[in-house]
Order: structure tokens, then sequence, then C-alpha cells
């Protein structure tokens, strides 16, 4: 319900086991990738949050017949209806770009709703369709659509201006379907997108390379079908190990995999807090006092700008003072205003912010934007003193499975609030 909202009292000190659901971000690409073949496909361990429903819900307006039964999501295209996906979803969810390369690959046609900005920032996708076009698509935008078309595309060797993940995913799917090799260069290296070639390589695709810069391709006229399980979600993993360490607790991640998240595992160790990790998990115990430190974002195995917001919050009950530089998006410090209200000491200047560490951080009533910063926030709530009271969380369950049951389970005094729309 768009008007729910979270209610914490903070200061707990949380223990015990938390399950790590499926990847948001490994699962709308590999839905989109259904799109590739008419054969049937299966996905395992999909996360039940919003963003894989609203990219369900696109695959069936486009004539996908999906079905979904104990834990695992079939896909068949066999055949489509339409060839476009509408604003009104892609509004709501930018990740539906994703259609452009299998529905381009596939059918040599593709029209997708440019998706807007979104709150941390304008979101470009001038390098997905550059990929399009080094491939022989003729691409262009009308009426707020992108359309891109091609007879046939022919594989290329092509450099990414920058580094761009769902661009690189996008054109990995496109190539699949040109015509000889295509090698991608300067390619995004997030655990994902070997992911993405996992399925690509079950399709019959020949992919080598991914999870470096260079990625091969040898594109085919037709694809078989898939049956993949997500990988666990990483930034779910870091965003509770983040709970772990500022409730000063004593938490294992069952499912996380720790070598999907080095530098987050490295940061929260200088921080102070104690890591270890086997194939089962990660477990985390916070340590007083917090330590200071400095973080940079960067493309993986960088410091992921999506735990960014995690790490402002971790970093403002520290004993001195941090630096932490976002050079990834322009425009995600919407968290820095609320935790300033809960009594953070927190500067903006540029693309970095200053954090002078403080003793505690009181409760509040707050405003949830994207979906990083809202969880941000909620690591604020179980650490401050007081309630706090977090408005608009829709944004949470666009990628959190179930976030208050989740932390409710391990000792957190946390309630979802069902507001009637009073
Ligand atoms: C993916 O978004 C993730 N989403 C984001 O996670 C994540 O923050 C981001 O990668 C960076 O790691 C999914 O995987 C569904 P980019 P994506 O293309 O692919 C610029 C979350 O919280 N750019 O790697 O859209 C862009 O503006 C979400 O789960 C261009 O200029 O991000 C940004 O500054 C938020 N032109 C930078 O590159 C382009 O054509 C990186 O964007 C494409 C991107």
């Amino acid at each position: 319900m768009a008007l729910d909202r979270i209610r914490i009292e903070g200061s707990k000190r949380l223990s015990g086991e938390i399950p790590i659901s499926g990847a948001k971000n490994a699962a709308l690409p590999l839905l989109a990738a259904t799109l590739l073949t008419a054969k049937p496909c299966r996905l395992r361990n999909l996360p039940s949050v919003k963003d894989v429903d609203t990219m369900a819900e696109v695959l069936r307006v486009l004539g996908v017949r999906v079905n979904f039964g104990d834990g695992v999501f079939e896909a068949q295209a066999a055949s489509l209806t339409n060839d476009e996906a509408p604003y009104d979803y892609v509004r709501k969810m930018r990740a539906s770009v994703l259609l452009l390369g299998p529905l381009l690959g596939r059918f040599g046609h593709a029209r997708v709703s440019m998706p807007g900005g979104c709150a941390i920032g304008v979101r470009p996708i001038n390098l997905h369709l550059k990929a399009f076009e080094a491939l022989g698509a003729e691409v262009h935008l009308a009426e707020g659509y992108v359309e891109a078309k091609a007879k046939r595309l022919r594989g290329v060797d092509f450099l990414f201006d920058s580094v761009t993940v769902t661009g690189t995913v996008n054109a990995m799917m496109a190539a699949a379907f040109a015509e000889g090799k295509t090698t991608l260069r300067n390619c995004a290296r997030e655990p994902e997108i070997a992911a993405v070639a996992d399925a690509l390589r079950q399709m019959g695709v020949r992919v080598n390379g991914d999870g470096s810069e260079t990625i091969h391709i040898e594109g085919r006229k037709e694809l078989g079908g898939f049956d993949v399980t997500m990988i666990p979600d990483r930034i779910e993993t870091g965003t509770y190990l983040v709970a772990g360490a500022i409730t000063y607790g004593d938490l294992f991640l069952r499912g996380a995999r720790a070598s999907d998240l080095p530098a987050v595992l490295d940061k929260l160790r200088e921080t102070g807090a104690e890591i270890s990790y086997d194939s089962s998990g990660i477990r985390v115990r916070g340590r007083k006092p917090i330590q200071p430190t400095d973080i940079a974002t960067a493309p993986h195995p960088g410091f992921p700008t999506d735990m960014q917001a995690q790490f402002v919050t971790l970093l403002s009950l520290a004993k001195g003072v941090s630096v932490v530089t976002e050079t990834i998006f322009e425009n995600r410090f919407m968290h820095v205003a609320e935790l300033t209200r809960m009594g953070a000491n927190l500067k903006i200047q540029g693309s970095s912010v200053t954090i002078a560490g403080v003793e505690k951080l009181t409760g509040a009533s707050l405003m949830a934007t994207d979906l990083r910063a809202s969880a941000s926030l909620v690591l604020a709530g179980l650490a401050a003193e007081g309630t706090t009271e977090l408005l608009r969380i829709y944004h949470l369950d666009r990628g959190y499975e179930n976030m208050d049951h989740k932390l409710r389970a391990v000792g957190a005094n946390i309630q979802r609030v069902h507001e009637t729309g009073k």
C-alpha cells in the first residue's frame, strides 16, 4: 500500500539469522532475457519485490505466457502480441530499458518509452543506443519513445565510453543475435553480468569474458531456453551487514556470497566491525566505537554506489570524521537532509559529504525518496534513540523483500503501519 509507513523503536541490539533473497538486479535482466527465445525459461529464487512484479507485468503485456508456482517463475515468449513497452510501466521502473536489447535482437524491432529520470538522477541511456547502432540498428526517439530497428544485427568491436551495468546487459542480449563475433569493451563487471552470461550460455550463445571489462559474444539465429537460480542480493546483504554493525549486534546472513561485495566487507572492517564468512553466509559483529573511514563509490569490484547511503548512516555515528564521495550518480544524497534531522552532522561539498560522527541519533518522522536512501533511514531508525517513522515506504518495497519481517526476527522493534488512506 502506497501509504504504508514503518515505525521503529531504536537502540535495539540485533542478533540472529537473516535469510538473503535472490538479487533484484539479476532478476530484472533475466526476466527480460526470456524474450530472447520461444522456448520456456525458468527463474528460481526470484525476490518478491515490486520491481520484479512490474517487470513480470510488462512481459505479460507484451504477450509472454508467464506463471508462478512453488517458487519457480516460468515464462515463454512463444509469440508476442505487442513489441512496445508502454510509458505507464516504464515510468515505474527504468529497468524496462532492458527490453530493448532482446526485442531488437530477436524481432528486429523495439519501441520502449524513454525511462524518465528518477530521484537519483537523469539516468540517460545514450550508451545503450550507441551500442545498438554499432551493431547495425537504426535508433530514433519520437514522442518520448525510443524506437530501434534492424534487418540483421552484425557483430562489432564496441567500446563503452563509460561503464554502464544495464547498458552492458542490453548490448549482450542484442549481440546474442548479431551475425558473427561481437567484442564489448569497458563493460560493467557486476556479478549480475555473469548471471546473464550464464543464462545466455544455457541458451546456446558463446559468451566469455563476463566479469572482466571485455566480453566476447558469438551470435546465433535462434536461442534455446534456460533454467537459472538467482544469485543472492549483494546490496540486501550489505544493508543488513550495516544493520548488524550499527546496532553493535551479531547477525548471520544466510546465503550471502562474500565474493560479491569485497569492497563493502573491507570498509566494514575499517569501521571496526568483525566480519567472517564461509560458503553458507556472512557473519557480522558490531564493535564500539565505530571507526571513521573514507569511501569513494566506483563500478564493481569497487565500492557500490547502492551502498553509499547505508554507509553514510553508519559513519554518522563514528568516532571521528569521514568523507564519502559519490562518483556514479549526480544526485544521490537525498538521505543527507533526513539524517541531519536525526542529529547527524553532515556537510555536502560537491559530490562528497563530510561526516563528523556524533554520539547518537534521535528518532524522527522521515520521508523516503529512493530505494537505497530509504534503507539508510531504516538503519538510522534502528540505531537512533526513540521512535522513527518512515513514510512512503513503497520505495523500500521496490528492492527489499519483507524488510520489516526480517529485521523483527532478529530483535528489531519495527512495525509496518497500514495507512487506510485517511
Ligand atoms: C544499475 O543501474 C542498477 N540497476 C542500479 O541499482 C545501480 O545503482 C547502477 O547500475 C550502478 O551500479 C539495475 O541493475 C537494475 P548505469 P543502471 O547504467 O544500469 C550513466 C538499485 O538501487 N549512464 O551503470 O541504470 C548513468 O547516468 C539501482 O538497485 C549514462 O550516462 O546504471 C550513471 O551516472 C539504483 N548513459 C552511470 O552511467 C547511459 O547510457 C552508471 O549508470 C547509461 C548510464
